[in-house]
């Protein structure tokens, strides 16, 4: 009798415990649904950003006329509307965010609400057809995911690693080699880019794929300077971005882009790539980025990616020495013009590296300085942030910015803002150590954005120049460069970028 007593009022007690908990679940629920709505609702309701008053047709295309830096035209707005403004630049809807709290919102704490990128057609034509084939300018998806995971253990390789360390030795083996080509001729003059482009590539082509293109052969020089004039082009903004009807008058260039990209396709599978697909046996150990790409399609691994998209990839990454040649060049214009900056280098060379005949990656940490001058130079050319684009509804700083906005970082503002720099103007790496002479960053300077759209290659950039720079002003003094850099932009329009150099002995 007890027993059974007990039988019923543990049944009795299950029921009710089972009934609490689901009131509980279904309370819960219809919380967390009505917050959503109200955090929707807050979204919705949200006040416009303020903004210039736009016109039929070009909208705001207006307010971009007449700077040198269309970045500066966003800074002018800042002080005329507020940190966010909206724009309407033909039929594009934007918004323009000055101030690094902000820009923090967008990159960080809402990375992801703001992960997709621009859907120009330039960009779909650069790509054959397809924007969604390029790293920098595809929307944010599996495939993409996949793209960054495979790349970041050979463009960050762990410090003491193999891998950091082959690729420490690839990238001495070049500099060195680039060395071996300047005289030793009191006085000489080089095109110092033409140097940097086939040292970086060929860095590149090694590190990535295990094979380089003989400094001798033609196709190196049609390699370098192809992807140089893509560099150049994905760099510029058109007015056809924002209306496509003027896409019609870019026929011509497009058409030369299309034979640049054929050609540099070329090369990468007659020179570099050669029979390595069919060569590949599933399960043999992966020696560097292309056979981790051969690999994944060919033991069709997921999610799945066909070689096509493979090709993409390993394009784009081989592509990056056009940004670290580009930005070399940049630097040495800023030392060129600053003496006394490449006076300081090379008492930093002088003091730390010993009687060494290259230095290396493991000298960098007691060559602060250097890697302040690579910051400066960052700082001072403010190359864009990489416009980003809205996948949702959502705010700014409290502003509602609705599903599909441009959003333009103004970057330039924050490297070359008198409220954060210290005579922003001049060109002074000390800005960059602390007192005790290491180096320090600024949480406002964001070179390489940030969140997950960041820079896949800024290890590479750090790398290279420190090796290039430092090797070149060991045995050389730059005196002058006949060549224009333009500030807001990381492409150097010419091809021939003539250098004095000055025997140091
Ligand atoms: C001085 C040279 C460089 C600068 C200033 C630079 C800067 C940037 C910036 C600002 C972004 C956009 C970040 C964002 O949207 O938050 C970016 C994206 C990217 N960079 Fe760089 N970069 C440089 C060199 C390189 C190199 C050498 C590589 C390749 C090895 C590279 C690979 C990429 C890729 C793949 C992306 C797109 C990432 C994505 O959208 O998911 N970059 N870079």
């Amino acid at each position: 009798m007890y027993i059974s007593l007990w039988t019923i009022s543990s049944n009795t007690l299950y029921l009710l415990f089972a009934f609490v908990l689901l009131s509980v679940v279904v309370l819960l629920a219809e919380t967390i649904s009505r917050r959503k709505k109200f955090v929707s609702s807050a979204v919705s309701s949200a006040p416009s950003p303020p903004g210039p008053r736009k016109f039929p047709i070009i909208g705001n295309l207006n307010v971009l006329d007449g700077y040198e830096v269309p970045y500066q035209a966003f800074s002018d707005l800042g002080k005329k509307y507020g940190q966010i403004v909206k724009l309407q630049l033909g039929s594009v809807p934007a918004v323009v965010v000055n101030g690094i709290e902000n820009i923090k919102e967008v990159l960080i704490t809402k990375t992801n609400h703001f992960d997709s990128r621009p859907n120009f057609q330039r960009y779909h034509r650069l790509f054959s057809g397809n924007k969604e084939n390029s790293l920098a300018f595809c929307d944010w998806s599996d495939l993409h995911k996949l793209r960054r995971d495979m790349l970041t253990p050979h463009t960050f390789p762990k410090s003491f690693s193999t891998r950091f360390q082959d690729l420490n030795g690839i990238i001495s083996q070049h500099t060195e080699h680039m060395m071996t080509q300047f005289s030793s001729e009191p006085s000489q003059t080089v095109n110092i880019k033409e140097y940097f482009l086939k040292s970086s590539a060929n860095i590149f082509n090694e590190y990535f794929c295990s094979k380089t293109i003989d400094y001798n052969d033609q196709k190196l020089d049609t390699f370098i300077s192809n992807f140089d004039r893509i560099f150049y082009e994905v760099n510029q903004g058109y007015a056809a971005d924002f209306m496509p009807f003027l896409m019609t008058f870019h026929k011509n260039n497009m058409q030369q882009m299309d034979r640049w990209s054929h050609q540099v396709r070329d090369i990468i599978l007659g020179q570099i790539i050669g029979d390595r697909l069919d060569t590949y046996a599933n399960g043999m150990e992966e020696k560097d980025y292309l056979d981790s790409l051969i690999a994944h399609i060919k033991e069709e691994r997921l999610p799945s990616m066909s070689w096509d998209t493979a090709l993409f990839a390993l394009e784009d990454i081989l592509g990056g020495h056009a940004a670290v040649g580009n930005f070399l060049t940049i630097v040495c214009k800023y030392l060129i013009d600053n003496p006394r900056v490449q006076l300081a280098i090379q008492k930093e060379i002088d003091e730390t590296n010993h009687n060494a005949n290259v230095i290396t990656l493991d000298d960098r940490k007691s060559m602060p300085y250097t890697q302040a001058v690579l910051m400066e130079s960052l700082r001072m050319i403010a190359s864009p942030i990489v416009p980003h684009v809205s996948n949702q509804e959502t705010t700014i700083n409290g502003y509602h910015v609705p599903e599909k906005t441009l959003i333009f970082l103004n970057n330039y503002e924050t490297n070359m803002s008198a409220d954060l720099w210290d005579e922003p103007e001049q060109f002074k790496p000390e800005r960059f150590l602390n007192e005790q002479g290491n180096l320090f960053k600024p949480d406002h300077f964001l070179p390489f954005g940030a969140g997950k759209r960041s820079c896949m290659g800024y290890k590479f950039v750090q790398f290279i120049s420190f090796s290039m720079i430092t090797n070149l002003l060991k045995t050389h003094t730059m005196k002058s460069g006949d060549y224009k850099i333009q500030p807001g932009s990381l492409a150097v329009s010419d091809l021939r970028c003539p250098v004095v150099l000055e025997s140091r002995v």
